[in-house]
């Protein structure tokens, strides 16, 4: 039986003696690297940096919530508001392995360039086992080389520090929950963010649509399900089609969002959730009335395989 409190312990302890200088880590608010952040803090306090950088794709208030909590745990932090850098950067970009490639560039020279200011000397990261174990086919070396800073040691000379390393994500939620880390049940979100749930090119106002559309989807099923009920990822996409609704009494074209739900135990496979139709209604409901330009709203029912979780 794993024993979060002893882990806890014997890590801050060890982490101690590990760290001889400052150390940086990029931290997302997720349970990994909040988790990986907060034994860190507590074995060297001041001496850790932890940085989150805010590239304009995260979910609706997500940076102001991740400022507070870091301020509540009392780290040594900065936010770095890139949003207007990162958008741009991404005008006429449709291709999303391109996205994810740019996007992951630029967080690695924002992060870079704090780690070199602070004259940090080792970088901690949130990896867990699953994201370094031999999964057979290589396909989760593919999916997670898009978000993790890997590359970054080799380039910066940094030494890397992994607490989690041997963990699974439910030993980390154990030990997040044992540490009162406020986002322990929180739902897996891909680096990229919102960049890669707006199919074809990103612009301001094709975000704003997807971020509500998501905040919604969002509100309806932790309402509607106690947190053991709900789905592994539940989310929005925004649909790169328009098509025919009503209007008052005209036609009109408008966006197509559609929703996803997936159970799953690691991403590697899921099936779709069996959400229940009063929780879809509401949420379509609610979509089409009060996010602009959308009317319509469709519930993706593919597992994985042969689908993925993402849409692009
Ligand atoms: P797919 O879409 O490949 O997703 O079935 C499997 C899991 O990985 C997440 N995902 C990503 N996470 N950066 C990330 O940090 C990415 O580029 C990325 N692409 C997919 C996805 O949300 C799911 O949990």
């Amino acid at each position: 039986m794993f024993n979060p409190e002893l882990f806890v312990s014997e890590s801050v302890e060890s982490l101690r003696n590990e760290i001889k200088g400052r150390a940086v880590i990029a931290c997302s608010g997720g349970v990994d690297s909040t988790v990986a952040a907060k034994l860190v803090e507590m074995a060297i306090h001041d001496k850790l940096m932890v940085v989150f950088v805010d590239t304009g794709f995260m979910r609706k208030n997500e940076a102001q919530n991740i400022e507070k909590m870091f301020q509540r745990m009392g780290f040594n932090y900065r936010i770095v508001r890139a949003a207007d850098e990162f958008i741009a950067m991404l005008s006429g970009v449709t291709d999303p392995e391109q996205k994810r490639k740019l996007i992951g560039k630029k967080f690695i020279d924002v992060f870079e360039r704090i780690a070199r200011e602070f004259g940090a000397e080792y970088l901690v990261q949130g990896t867990i086992a699953p994201d370094w174990i031999e999964s057979g086919g290589g396909l989760r070396d593919t999916i997670k080389s898009h978000h993790n800073v890997g590359g970054l040691p080799e380039q910066m000379k940094l030494k890397l520090v992994e607490p989690l390393r041997d963990l699974y994500k439910d030993e980390v939620r154990k030990i997040a929950r044992y540490l009162g880390i406020e986002t322990a049940e929180r739902q897996p979100f891909p680096g990229p963010g919102l960049a890669i749930r707006i199919l074809g090119e990103i612009d301001k106002e094709r975000l704003e649509i997807v971020r509500a559309a998501n905040a919604i989807v969002e509100e309806e099923v932790e309402r509607f399900y106690v947190p053991e009920e709900r789905p592994w990822q539940y989310f929005a996409v925004l649909l790169p089609i328009k098509s025919v609704g009503v209007h008052g009494d005209k036609r009109a074209y408008g966006y197509t969002v559609a929703v996803r739900m997936v159970e799953s135990l690691d991403g590697m496979t899921a099936a779709y959730f069996k959400a229940r139709h009063e929780l879809l209604e509401r949420i379509a409901n609610r979509i089409t009335t009060e996010v602009n330009s959308i009317n319509r709203v469709v519930y993706d029912i593919t597992n994985k395989p042969p689908g993925t979780i993402e849409w692009e």
